[in-house]
């Protein structure tokens, strides 16, 4: 650790460069670990101390993310990345031999501090895996002779720049593009006609594009703007929802490293309208990599007068754009939970309603939207919105993003309007003897061959824009066990279903999995999917089911040719153990006696 001194002036040197600001306490204590691997009390006091926080809520935040460390790591912080789809490319064969390599076990740091390696939830990089991160930085396609080189490199303490730079190449293989990807955006042209149009005038185009938010639910995004807008309140605010937690989803990390312009305008566009002066864009900390690209595309925006004051030489048109880079938590895409943690806090998602069209950041008027539906709004400006409701379906206009993973020949991102069938989608990714498809990450849904005739949209099967596909020689199993693994990490244990739910539900599949489940675990998951689908405080612990749910229904082969038998044969007997005790104390009444669903449901909020 550095001296005093020098410590106690680097804390306030980097709390002064964010302003002093409480709402930066997680920008703050990221780069102050970045300075000394990771966050000591010592440092945890001095943040404290310098931005007037509480110690214990300081110490609260650090101990919520994922990518900030309260005991010690190495110099060089290796996280292989785990998805299914890096499961699918080796990632757990690398990793053993990697550790073995470097002579430590998963989780471990090694004696000499120079390196710990360990696992991470999906990195968004499904289309170029097995990937990981070193020191937050993206490491894509790995292979045994790049561990091998990365062996030598750590073991040289060679700074992070002199490591080769293709081992950090990001590609972005866009592999079908239409309107939003395709056509040619010339900067400021969305902002121009705004300001020619008025911003009445602009929600009407926006409204008659039938614009849909792009990050999941679908909500009309011309009624959030009009909301907001006529919300009362001077200050407002806009936040780009680039968070993009859900694994197998990386059509966002294509826009803001391709299209930023576009995304940026869109926001602005979106400033002008509800009539905001500031926008945040929270970007998943796995995207680190295009932190120092965007910053530098913010100021050339401003240089070139489409940011900041007097927008094109409107002095009422003033907007300006700050990116939070978010630290590992995938419910911080939840829009409330986002943010509490732009506030500053951990990210726990709020009570709904109020919505934060009313009461968002600091409690003011602000328009949440994913980083596709600014981009779309943008083109929106420039082409109309005739122009846009003329693509796609009666519900569903335009066109969506899809990335594609998995077992297929190309994947990469695919953008097609609105109504195109899974099948297109799968002949033209080059993808062979299908089994299943789980839609829109873990949270979404997983379907057979017998659907693939269906279309994406709206109004048939809707997707936040991701394709995990599985051919027929991959054990469903295994998806899903990693699905369940993935909820009860991210589970922010705000709510009883979901932080107790997820575990049980874990554990029952790993059950099955192992060959010792029964048809009575089968009933038993379907019945706790029930409660979390109802009970659960927010979207992570509703949706965290469905995976086992769908494929209950989808691939009931794939649980039933494990089942060891068809009674229940329990591993541990929980009512005759507490036997024993209810003699002891003479106890006999229902109180004393174990109802499971009983539990659960005196468990609800
Ligand atoms: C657990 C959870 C994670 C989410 N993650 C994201 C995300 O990463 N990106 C996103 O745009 N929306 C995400 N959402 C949806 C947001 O809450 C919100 O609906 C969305 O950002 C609104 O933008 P849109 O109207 O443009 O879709 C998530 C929701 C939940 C419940
Ligand atoms: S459902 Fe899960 S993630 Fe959502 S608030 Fe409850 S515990 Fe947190």
């Amino acid at each position: 650790m550095a001296e005093p001194m020098t410590f106690a002036r680097m804390v306030r040197d980097i709390v002064r460069r964010h302003g002093g600001l409480p709402t930066r306490l997680l920008q703050v204590l990221r780069d102050v670990q970045d300075r000394l691997t990771w966050l000591s009390p010592d440092a945890l006091d001095q943040v404290a101390e310098e931005l007037g926080l509480s110690p214990d809520k300081v110490r609260g935040v650090a101990e919520f993310y994922s990518f900030l460390y309260t005991n010690p790591r190495g110099s060089y912080d290796i996280l292989f990345s785990d998805n299914i789809t890096d499961r699918m490319l080796g990632n757990r064969e690398l990793l053993h031999y990697l550790c073995e390599r470097l002579g430590i076990e998963i989780g471990e740091t090694r004696a000499d501090g120079v390196v710990s390696v360990g696992v991470t939830s999906c990195t968004g990089m499904c289309d170029q895996g097995p990937a990981a991160l070193v020191n937050g930085y993206t490491l894509t396609r790995l292979d045994r002779p790049r561990l091998d080189r990365i062996v030598e490199l750590l073991n040289s303490r060679t700074a992070l720049e002199q490591w080769p730079r293709e081992f950090f190449e990001v590609t972005s293989n866009i592999r079908h593009a239409d309107v939003l990807l395709g056509r040619h955006f010339a900067d400021g042209a969305a902002l121009r006609a705004a300001l020619r149009r008025g911003p009445g005038a602009m929600l009407d185009e926006l409204v008659k594009s039938g614009l849909r938010g792009q990050g999941g639910a679908g909500y009309r995004s011309a009624a959030k703007w009009i909301a907001c807008r006529n919300a009362p309140g001077e200050v407002k605010y806009v936040v780009c929802n680039a968070d993009e937690g859900e694994p197998g989803t990386f059509k966002d990390r294509v826009l803001m490293q391709d299209f930023a312009d576009l995304v940026f305008e869109g926001m602005t566009l979106c400033g002008r309208v509800i009539g905001a002066r500031q926008g945040f864009v929270y970007l998943r900390g796995e995207y680190r990599y295009l932190l120092d690209a965007l910053r530098a595309t913010l100021q050339r925006r401003r240089e070139v007068g489409l940011l900041g004051e007097a927008i094109l030489g409107d002095t009422s048109f003033n907007f300006d754009i700050d990116i939070h880079l978010g630290a590992g938590a995938y419910v911080c895409g939840e829009e409330s939970a986002l943010i509490e943690s732009l506030e500053g806090k951990h990210g726990v998602p709020r009570i709904r309603p109020p919505f934060p069209t009313t009461h968002g950041y600091l409690n003011r008027p602000t328009v949440v939207n994913n980083v596709e539906t600014f981009a779309a709004a943008a083109k929106i400006a420039v082409e109309g919105g005739d122009w846009f409701a003329s693509r796609g379906t009666a519900e569903s206009k335009g066109t969506k993003l899809l990335s594609l993973s998995g077992d297929c020949e190309r994947p990469g991102i695919y953008e097609y309007p609105f109504g195109v069938t899974v099948q297109r989608v799968l002949e033209d990714c080059g993808a062979r003897d299908t089994q299943g498809i789980q839609m829109a990450g873990p949270a979404g849904h997983m379907i057979s061959a017998q659907q693939f005739g269906r279309r994406i949209c709206f109004e048939d099967l809707a997707t936040g824009g991701s394709f995990m596909v599985f051919n027929r020689s991959r054990d469903i199993l295994d998806g899903i066990r990693n699905f369940t693994q993935f909820f009860v990490h991210e589970s922010c244990g705000f709510c009883t279903p979901c932080r107790v739910g997820t575990s049980l539900m874990r554990d029952l599949v790993a059950k099955v999995h192992t060959g010792h489940g029964t048809r009575f675990d089968l009933e038993e998951m379907r019945k706790l999917g029930r409660i979390m689908q109802v009970a659960c405080h927010c979207g992570l612990g509703q949706t965290a089911p469905n995976p086992v749910l769908d494929s209950l229904d989808e691939f009931p082969e794939a649980y039933e040719r494990r089942l060891r038998s068809t009674a229940y044969e329990p591993a541990f007997d929980l009512n005759a153990a507490l036997e024993e005790a209810r003699q002891l104390t003479g106890r006999r009444d229902p109180g004393a006696y174990l109802n499971e669903q009983d539990l659960l449901l005196r468990a609800m909020p």
